[in-house]
């Protein structure tokens, strides 16, 4: 379910703004009725009319892309930087799932599907984030047991699911850890690690949910297959079932 405003908006109409205003003034139906409250939800199967004429329904689009180093997790940079959504070639007005930094590589899925977006955004045991940091020293298991049992970060209390020492490099006296979250806090990952007395130096993102890099170069992306966005939905029944 999303809101009548997003619904229209998304549609090609108008503004989320200007689409507020119609409904104040009594433009939309949803399923023949005139609404006026700007709360209320509807889904795809609800039956939506501006000024007498239905809406047309953008198709669903979504798409994993490996995003590299130095492109901003926007649909639009005021500085006019490269965007993830520049690297899709398609008309639809997707948007990143999520944010990742500047610096940081990895999974970042997009999608014009904001119900789909909701279920991977929303922290759910089911969606795990998994990430490799390459931190600047060499973490002991005192510090690997505290992201465990939770640090605080910006006044929350986060913890990591698993973390895993994967590689050591005395010389440089860096390492890498393979870290893995439920939640996506802003530099969730970064704070954490400082919260421990290091810096990240590089993060990628290996995983989210199920969804990995297989296949997928830098800057590449592709369509999910229909059963993968099925899947994804399943996430969410699942939660809803306990
Ligand atoms: N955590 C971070 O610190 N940065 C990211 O880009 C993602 C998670």
């Amino acid at each position: 379910m999303e809101r009548l405003q997003k619904v229209i908006a998304e549609s090609g109409l108008t503004s989320r703004r200007k689409a507020e205003e119609l409904i104040t003034e009594g433009k939309v139906k949803v399923n023949g009725e005139i609404v006026t409250e700007l709360g209320t939800k509807v889904s795809s199967k609800d039956r939506v009319e501006v000024n007498g004429k239905p809406i047309e329904k953008e198709q669903k689009e979504y798409y994993i892309l490996n995003k590299p180093r130095g492109v901003v997790t926007t649909t639009q940079d005021e500085h006019h930087r490269k965007t993830v959504v520049d690297f899709i070639p398609t008309k639809a007005r997707i948007y990143p799932v999520g944010r990742l930094d500047y610096d940081t590589t990895g999974v970042l899925l997009l999608t014009n599907d904001g119900e789909f977006a909701n279920i991977l955004m929303h922290p759910n045991d089911k969606v795990e984030k998994v990430y490799m940091a390459k931190i600047n020293g060499i973490i002991k298991g005192e510090q690997i047991n505290k992201l465990k049992d939770g640090v605080e970060i910006d006044d929350q209390k986060v913890q990591a699911t698993r973390v895993k020492l994967k590689k050591v490099n005395e010389k440089a006296n860096t390492c890498m850890v393979q870290i893995t979250i439920h939640e996506g806090k802003n530099h969730q990952v970064k704070k954490m690690f400082e919260s421990v007395g290091f810096q990240v130096e590089k993060l990628k993102r290996e995983k989210v949910a199920f969804f990995d890099l297989k296949d997928l170069q830098s800057g590449e992306f592709r369509k999910l297959t229909p059963k993968e966005v099925a899947r994804v939905y399943a996430l969410e029944q699942k939660e809803n079932s306990h």
